[in-house]
């Protein structure tokens, strides 16, 4: 089946794990017979560098009619000084709320090579596997105003949601955790927020329509440490936007680093961008070291869930963990006795694992 893919490179180590990402895509279409058809489209920075806008029209034209999108990664020193509206991080706001991609699916799971590789404790972090669902399209991240007034001497940022977007992402919630161990744990800041308490009265109410689902209610502070002193607790944990942009990095370092943490920013019908949840690297762009992996288990969430594709995305996923059980890590992991490898070197580990297992 051919299937038009939409690439995003974006800026620092973006381009080098899509490389990453069409190499094992080529061999996995030809193993089950499907045709990936790539049209790289610029965002970010590189975008501010050749059009002047972080978004140009005609990538979101491409993005609109693509069956999925990929997104590397954006942003980096170079554009830190730009005017807001100037910046690369606005391009992958902008992608994100024209597509109404509100449902960023993270999923954390170790791998038990990795358990050593966590300054964590093997033994606090070794039944960790959980699922943050982040609201993607509100908070504050959209609320306006947000700008400086007096000479720059104050300023307002807008945390604004409506019940409709609180609804729809307690909902895509509450049926990810029926696909999973049935428990869900809304985090929020009900004891000072206004928009907290509207979201915790929207899950009580929610809750009647999955009788199936156990729920309990952390406030986010007591939450960020929960995840890192007991994460075996959590099964799905939504949260909005901004709680949920933190507390993924957080826990990012159950499974050892960063670069191991994919994910799958979905709309309610419409097109599937997915995307490693680290951002550009600018320590260590360009010089081919950068895990591959989160964006390579974002490529298999793609061939998951907007493609159906599951088997496709299995032998992917699969096919890195037995290269992680073979010791294979890149710079970011501290692996005892394990095969330091580049960013290509790892590529074509996981490539070898796929023609092995199909
Ligand atoms: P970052 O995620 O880029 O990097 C944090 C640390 O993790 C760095 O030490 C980096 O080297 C390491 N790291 C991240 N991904 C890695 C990988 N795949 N392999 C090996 N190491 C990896 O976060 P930052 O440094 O705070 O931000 C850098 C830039 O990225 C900023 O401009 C920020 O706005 C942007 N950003 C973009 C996205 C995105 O595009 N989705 C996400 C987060 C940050
Ligand atoms: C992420 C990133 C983005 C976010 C930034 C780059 C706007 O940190 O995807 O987690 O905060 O959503
Ligand atoms: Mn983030």
């Amino acid at each position: 089946m051919d299937k038009n893919i939409v690439l995003l490179p974006g800026d620092g180590i973006g381009p080098e794990i899509i490389d990453a990402a069409t190499e094992v895509l080529q061999v996995v279409g030809k193993k089950f017979g499907h045709t990936f058809i790539f049209d790289s489209q610029t965002i970010g920075g590189s975008a501010i560098d050749l059009y002047g806008t972080p978004l140009p029209d005609q990538t979101v034209t491409a993005c609109n009619q693509a069956d999925a999108v990929l997104l590397g990664a954006v942003g980096g020193p170079k554009w830190d000084q730009n005017p807001s509206h100037l910046r690369p991080e606005r391009g992958l706001l902008g992608i994100r709320k024209t597509l109404d991609l509100y449902a960023n699916l993270r999923p954390v799971k170790g791998f038990k090579k990795l358990l050593s590789a966590s300054p964590l404790k093997a033994e606090i972090i070794k039944d960790s596997d959980l699922l943050i669902v982040r609201e993607l399209t509100g908070g504050l991240y959209f609320g306006t105003p947000s700008e400086r007034y007096d000479n720059g001497n104050s300023v307002v940022d807008t945390l604004r949601y409506t019940r409709n977007e609180m609804e729809r992402i307690i909902d895509k919630a509450f049926q990810s955790a029926q696909l999973r161990k049935k428990k869900l744990t809304s985090v929020d800041k009900a004891n000072v927020l206004e928009s907290s308490k509207l979201w915790r009265e929207i899950v009580e109410e929610k809750k009647v329509a999955y009788p199936d689902v156990a729920v309990e209610h952390v406030l986010v502070d007591a939450a960020a440490m929960k995840l890192i002193t007991n994460p075996s607790q959590f099964d799905v944990i939504v949260t909005e936007n901004m709680f949920g942009d933190i507390l993924s990095d957080e826990a990012s370092v159950l499974t050892g680093s960063l670069g191991m943490l994919p994910s799958a920013s979905l709309a309610e019908n419409g097109v599937g961008l997915y995307e490693p949840a680290h951002g550009s690297a600018p320590d260590i762009a360009g010089l081919g070291i950068a895990n591959p992996i989160a964006m390579l288990l974002s490529v298999a969430m793609m061939l998951r869930y907007s493609f159906s594709f599951e088997q496709e995305a299995a032998v992917i996923e699969e096919a890195i963990e037995q290269c992680i059980d073979n010791g294979y890590h890149t710079a970011d992991l501290h692996v005892e006795n394990g095969i330091k490898v580049n960013t290509k070197e790892m590529t074509e580990a996981i490539i070898a694992a796929i023609n092995q297992t199909v």
